[in-house]
């Protein structure tokens, strides 16, 4: 007999476990009695009174799934109930936030006050006992009595820890995935039909039922030549005639973790760059197939410059092997970027170069200052493997500037160059075996043969 999966409420309380345990090591270390976080504020436009879309304190959105509470506060004491103070303004300009429900609530000893100042009388009374993780904005009492202090100490040891994650956050970033990849598909059905990048961008938002707000990124949304610019996020209102390729990097949320995903399609799947994609994308699965124990996510990384260089040869784009392309630097001018990064309650997830639980720091290799993560894999972890071929006119130029044109067929790059690029992104977690690939096996039609 198969033994049933454990439910949502026993992975929460699981959660909240391990983070407790954290916890007390990281108070130890520091010396320090309490942790406590604020939620956040809201931040204002300069000279202005329109606020800008409220981000929830990592820190605090750890513990708990509120991501549209400004104003509360969590304290944490080893060996006692972790204390949320949760603010529900009197407010009928807005709407206010609900009285805590779910089944989270049965874990916290709960105060509900009516405005932040109140907050501060609830929190533990010599602030200097506490780890106070959050921003200098959130600081309460006179002068800022009560103000984060953010004990290096503290923060380097939860941050380490928290690029382990734990059953519940797996199964958060399997629901966030499950989200955004539904919206892709919507996104590929509109980029058929002739959508512009803003009647894409539509379509997506509404099959994932979130807005740029709740979405953990802009999204990028780009047609032709625009796929050439890593992070495009104009959103053209009119559709390029004629439509030739599309790459969309967007993702979607739940109870504040983040999925981060791209696809990059051909408008004529008969063409040579849809030769190109499918090139790229074996390679990326092959990279993906690495995401395991031990396993030096570097090493992936210099890895992924010969295979692209290996994808750019055969198709003619090199003249060079893939192994001289690395080493002169020509591949780089073609994949720009890291293969990826660490995700989980952000996007680009904290502690990518951290050395231990006590810090330090695991130098990117030379020449490589855009990789996000130098860490070794470990299970739990969680990462986005994202290789990407791009034609970028800047980059082509400085080669041929630094005397490497002749690595490079020009002709062929022009024939590319009207697709802008290609980029595929999958998010990644490291088992003790086999990885698990969080966006392939939500993808709703089975592209694993
Ligand atoms: N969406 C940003 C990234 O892929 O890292
Ligand atoms: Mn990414
Ligand atoms: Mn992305």
């Amino acid at each position: 007999m198969s033994t049933p999966a454990p439910s949502a409420a026993s992975l929460y309380a699981d959660h909240l476990a391990t983070l407790q345990a954290r916890t007390a090591t990281a108070l130890e270390r520091a010396g320090l009695d309490h942790l406590v976080i604020p939620s956040g504020t809201l931040h204002y436009q300069v000279f202005d009174d329109r606020d800008y879309p409220y981000a929830a304190n990592p820190q605090f959105k750890a513990w708990l799934p509120l991501n549209r509470n400004p104003g509360s506060w969590l304290v944490v004491t080893p060996g006692a109930r972790p204390k949320l103070v949760y603010l529900q303004p009197r407010d009928y300009w807005h709407v206010v936030p609900e009285a805590p429900s779910g089944d989270w609530v049965e874990h916290f000893d709960i105060v509900v006050i009516r405005k932040p100042e109140e907050a501060q009388q609830h929190l533990p009374k010599n602030a200097a006992r506490c780890a106070i993780l959050g921003e200098p904005q959130s600081a309460l009492g006179q002068y800022g009595a009560y103000k984060p202090n953010n004990p290096q100490a503290v923060v380097d040891h939860l941050e380490f820890h928290r690029a382990y994650k734990t059953p519940y956050e797996l199964a958060m970033l399997r629901e966030a995935t499950r989200r955004a990849v539904r919206a892709h598909a919507a996104a590929e059905r509109a980029f058929r039909a002739g959508a512009s990048e803003f009647g894409i961008h539509l379509a997506y938002c509404q099959a994932a039922g979130q807005d740029a707000n709740e979405l953990p990124y802009g999204n990028i949304v780009a047609l032709n030549e625009h796929a050439a610019v890593l992070h495009y996020t104009e959103l053209g209102r009119l559709a390029p005639d004629p439509v030739r390729s599309f790459l969309i990097d967007a993702g979607a949320s739940h109870a504040g973790y983040a999925a981060d995903i791209t696809r990059t399609y051909a408008a004529d799947t008969a063409c040579e760059f849809q030769s190109m994609i499918d090139a790229v994308d074996a390679a990326q699965r092959a990279m993906c197939d690495r995401v395991r124990d031990g396993v030096d996510y570097v090493r992936i990384h210099l890895d992924a410059h010969l295979a692209l260089a290996g994808v750019l040869r055969d198709f003619g784009v090199l003249r060079v092997s893939p192994e001289e392309a690395v080493e002169t630097g020509v591949s780089a001018a073609f994949f720009p970027h890291g293969i990826g990064h660490s995700i989980g309650l952000q996007v680009h997830d904290v502690a990518g170069f951290t050395a231990s639980e006590t810090g330090g720091r695991i130098a990117t290799p030379a020449g490589h200052p855009f990789l996000r993560l130098t860490r070794p894999l470990a299970p739990g972890m969680v990462v986005t493997i994202e290789p990407g071929v791009y034609f970028i006119d800047m980059l082509l130029e400085d080669l041929r500037e630094a005397g490497k044109g002749d690595a490079v067929d020009w002709d062929r790059v022009e024939a590319f160059r009207p697709y802008g690029g290609i980029r595929i992104e999958d998010n990644v977690v490291c088992t003790d075996g086999a990885p698990e690939n969080l966006t392939r096996d939500a993808w709703p039609v089975d592209d694993a043969a």
